[in-house]
């Protein structure tokens, strides 16, 4: 394990001592990385991309078979590219700043199956662990048409394999959804943290859901042990799994098409600028990976964080990634966004696609609640509170005029920009809850600090 150095040395850095004071805060990559040379450096394989993306169209009837809402796209898994002009501009009026350029919504709160970001990683690591075992056992060939896998003779194999994860929601939801439907034994361990209703949903499809005290690094080492255990069970490394960041990294070539039908150009003269919610950055990790190798230096990709929950951000400035926890700055990670209530990074994204994040900011609670309000309130989207973590974003790179004068954001190539807020979860959560969520956004609109 590498020596922290020690904490008056780690708050010399103007960024980490904000961090540790729980502010919200920004920074931003000095220079551009070229995309081509992010890529090499990552020393990720694009070719996992393709890969993915061919993974889920052969499943592509087997999802039409088996998951209602997915019959509409004839299996495929999809969400909406939305323009939110009124969010825009109630946005720009509160900060005092009109935003060049149009703002969208990414709206993977409404991915089929699972409901947020999550899916897409976690559903295509099960079905390449499925097709694997199947393979293995002379069973499916790679032309097969995947809804073999639910004939008895490989339903008989399939059984005696388990799936584990460690999840603080979305992530569990998805594999065990998908690992269940399978005939997978699936065993989901969850922090303390984790919504009842999740837990809920997964034992009625007969998922095995395990609690555990403490926080989402102490669930994902449970099931790492549990899985290390037993040679039949595949364990999901949120952390650190290719598979899961093959599949988050789909969704870029799909965005791409989205935008074409559209007819919204994207070069260095009209940016991409997408903001992405972060937990242990996986999610955001993949879909900026498929973006920089389909958009290249045309695409900017800013992660966001709660301001008690920064472990990204930290990482990746202190250059300790994982060896370093937001507890280890004094904070008590712990946030009312689901699912970013990460206190350790993932290395994989942190330490191999530093140089591809363009930008890192903080937000407060307060200030992601007031986000879903305001969206409840302009464009009658409800999204859940942790997928409302960029809506900040684009004011503070306009702010930002290091960043804009080293990457040649313009006023007018300002004026061409397409920003992409990713909403990451929501049409999973119950409806009373949703409520909740967004009578307590709703009452902090007017009771946070904009500008
Ligand atoms: C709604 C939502 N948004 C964003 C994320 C962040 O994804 P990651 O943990 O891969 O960074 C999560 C993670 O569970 C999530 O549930």
């Amino acid at each position: 394990m590498t020596q922290l150095p020690d904490l008056e040395q780690l708050l010399g850095d103007p960024v980490v001592a904000a961090l540790a004071r729980a502010e919200e805060n920004a920074w931003f990559a000095a220079s551009p990385t070229e995309a081509t040379a992010g890529i090499k450096d990552s020393g990720i394989d694009p070719a996992i991309v393709a890969d993915a993306q061919a993974r889920f169209r052969r499943f592509a009837p087997w999802f039409a078979e088996r998951f209602g809402d997915t019959r509409a796209t004839h299996g495929i898994l999809e969400s909406p590219l939305v323009g939110i002009p009124d969010m825009q501009a109630e946005l720009s009026a509160r900060f005092g700043t009109e935003l060049p350029g149009k703002l969208w919504l990414k709206r993977d709160d409404s991915l089929p199956v699972s409901g947020s970001i999550k899916a897409r990683g976690g559903i295509h690591e099960v079905l390449q662990v499925a097709e694997r075992i199947a393979t293995d056992a002379g069973l499916m060939k790679p032309e097969d048409d995947a809804r073999v896998l639910m004939t008895p003779e490989v339903q008989a194999v399939l059984t005696q394999h388990g799936i584990a994860v460690g999840s603080t929601g979305n992530l569990g939801l998805s594999i065990g959804i998908v690992a269940s439907e399978l005939g997978f034994k699936t065993t989901v361990h969850m922090s303390m943290d984790a919504r009842a209703w999740k837990k809920d949903l997964l034992r009625s499809r007969g998922v095995e859901v395990v609690e555990h005290a403490g926080n989402f690094s102490d669930a994902v080492e449970a099931g790492r042990k549990t899985a290390e255990e037993d040679p039949s069970v595949w364990f999901v490394d949120d952390e650190a799994s290719l598979m899961l960041f093959a599949g988050y990294s789909a969704a870029a070539s799909r965005l791409a098409g989205q935008l074409k039908a559209m007819e919204i150009t994207v070069d260095e003269q009209h940016p991409l600028i997408v903001y992405l919610p972060c937990g242990v950055g996986g999610g955001p990790g993949g879909v900026t990976f498929g973006l920089k190798l389909e958009f290249g230096d045309a695409v900017h990709c800013v992660f966001a964080e709660p301001t008690h929950s920064p472990c990204m951000s930290l990482g990746v400035r202190t250059g300790l990634h994982d060896a370093i926890s937001v507890q280890d700055i004094g904070l008590d990670g712990k946030t009312a966004a689901d699912g970013l209530a990460v206190g350790r990074p993932s290395r994989l994204v942190g330490e191999h696609l530093q140089q591809m994040i363009d930008g890192f900011i903080t937000i407060t609670d307060e200030r992601m609640k007031a986000f879903q309000g305001l969206l409840h309130d302009t464009e009658g989207i409800d999204i859940e509170p942790s997928a409302a973590a960029g809506f900040a974003g684009p004011w503070r790179i306009l702010e930002n005029h290091d960043y804009l004068n080293a990457f040649g954001l313009t006023p007018q190539v300002l004026a061409n920009a397409t920003h992409i807020v990713w909403a990451t979860g929501g049409s999973m959560v119950p409806a009373a809850e949703m409520a909740g969520y967004v009578a307590e956004g709703q009452a902090l609109v007017d009771n946070v600090i904009w500008g």
